[in-house]
């Protein structure tokens, strides 16, 4: 194309920029407040940064930092590997599809041939690392799921992450490590109380040795309990969210109760998606390498007082009402009574919560309302009291009964 005398050719570079401010402004005003701001300045070490690689990118919280990352940082080409198990959704990544510095790639993350691959081809230089199997109740069933997933995945992404060099390996863990003791700051010693949490706790210890055996630079986070949108509707918000709207669509003809374990009384602190994708961003800028970050809420309340608050949020307010719409079931094999983590190291890196609880709870039940169905399909089985899949071995068997 002729270019005139006071203009230059626009580069390749100059043209992915441009679609990139493109596509930025197509991001609706609902999404672009959960993307919020980049970090200003980025350390010098950083800089030259090119490849980030998401694992569980296209689930829950994995999709909040993708999305952050794709449209704020468009110097970072953003890499996600996710299996697409029956959580992870690619409608999650629709409205970054076509930004020029994000790929999606389907893959498993327990493949040490395949990931070993994708770091060498894409010469990925930090790894954020999330994917996992992620509901405790159905680790009370078939566990070794969560051993093959999150044991030995973490070592796969571990060993892959050793032999290519990444820059930073920033592992996704959670506060259930801890089990039931009350704020607890980083070096608590853990004392994981379910299979879930037991893997998580076993992965961390694999990160710390990679770290002390190779000198991989590791970070890890704990985050509390997490909400919002984009979530498979298996876990208590999402759950309680989707059964509620059920009812107003189908309560002609049957009745669904909100199911709570026990007697509800145990509370969780909960955190927006959007504020852990930012302490995820701010950690992975601002932290220090082999520290391990607690991402914690002030904000916590019970099993039984959530659901009465989504109840009353739906606009039945009185006490009738409130309990018609409550089944009490039996509890969990084992129920931590709370968690509650101190998360004061990772406050003086400049992080705090944007999101308040009651407007982070509109905000999810404005999105359940209009995209539940199409996003995974059937979702009946997810809303049951307590979704089992049982061990192989054992499943559908009467050995144990003889
Ligand atoms: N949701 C929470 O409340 C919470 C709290 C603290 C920590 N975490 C941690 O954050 C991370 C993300 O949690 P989430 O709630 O977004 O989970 P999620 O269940 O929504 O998503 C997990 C994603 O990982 C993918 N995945 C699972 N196994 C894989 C494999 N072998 N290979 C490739 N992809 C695979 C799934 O397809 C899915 O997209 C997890 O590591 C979890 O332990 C979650």
């Amino acid at each position: 194309m002729p270019s005139s005398s006071n203009s230059i050719d626009p580069t390749f570079d100059d043209v992915l920029k441009d679609d990139h401010a493109r596509l930025s402004r197509t991001i609706r005003e609902f999404d672009r407040t959960d993307i919020g701001s980049r970090v200003t300045e980025l350390p010098s070490d950083l800089r030259d940064v090119k490849t980030i690689l998401v694992t569980g990118g296209a689930g829950f919280i994995g999709s909040f930092l993708v999305r952050k990352l794709v449209v704020l940082y468009p110097e970072y080409h953003i890499y996600v590997v996710d299996k697409l198990d029956y959580c992870g959704s690619l409608h999650n990544l629709k409205m970054i599809k076509d930004f020029p510095n994000y790929t999606f790639i389907k893959g498993d993350i327990t493949s040490s041939d395949f990931m070993a691959f994708i770091l060498k081809e894409k010469k990925i230089d930090i790894i954020f690392h999330l994917a996992a199997q992620t509901h405790v109740d159905n680790s009370f069933g078939d566990s070794f799921e969560f051993t093959k997933n999150n044991v030995m995945g973490t070592h796969v992404m571990l060993e892959a992450a050793k032999v290519h060099k990444v820059r930073r390996f920033i592992h996704v863990s959670t506060d259930e490590v801890y089990g039931e003791v009350p704020d607890c700051a980083e070096d608590t010693i853990l004392a994981p109380s379910n299979p879930y949490a037991a893997t998580k706790a076993a992965a961390e210890c694999l990160v710390k040795a990679y770290h002390m055996s190779f000198g991989l630079p590791i970070m890890i986070t704990r985050s509390n309990n997490v909400y919002g949108p984009y979530q498979y509707p298996e876990k208590i918000t999402s759950k309680f969210v989707c059964s509620l709207l059920r009812r107003g669509k189908w309560q002609v003809f049957f009745i669904i109760y909100f199911y709570i374990h026990g007697q509800g009384h145990n509370s969780r602190k909960y955190l927006y998606a959007a504020d852990v994708a930012d302490a995820l961003d701010v950690i992975f800028h601002k932290g220090s390498v082999g520290e391990t970050y607690n991402i914690g809420s002030a904000f916590e309340i019970s099993n039984l007082m959530l659901a009465k608050r989504l109840i009353g949020m739906f606009g039945y307010t009185q006490e009738q009402q409130v309990n018609d719409h409550l089944e009490f079931v039996q509890d969990r094999a084992f129920n931590d009574k709370r968690y509650a983590v101190d998360c004061s190291k990772l406050e003086k890196l400049g992080w705090a919560p944007r999101m308040g609880f009651d407007d982070g709870l509109r905000k999810t039940i404005e999105w359940y309302r209009q995209c539940t169905d199409e996003w995974w399909g059937d979702i009946a089985g997810a809303l049951v009291p307590h979704p089992f899949k049982a061990l192989p071995s054992y499943n559908g068997s009467t050995v144990l009964d003889n």
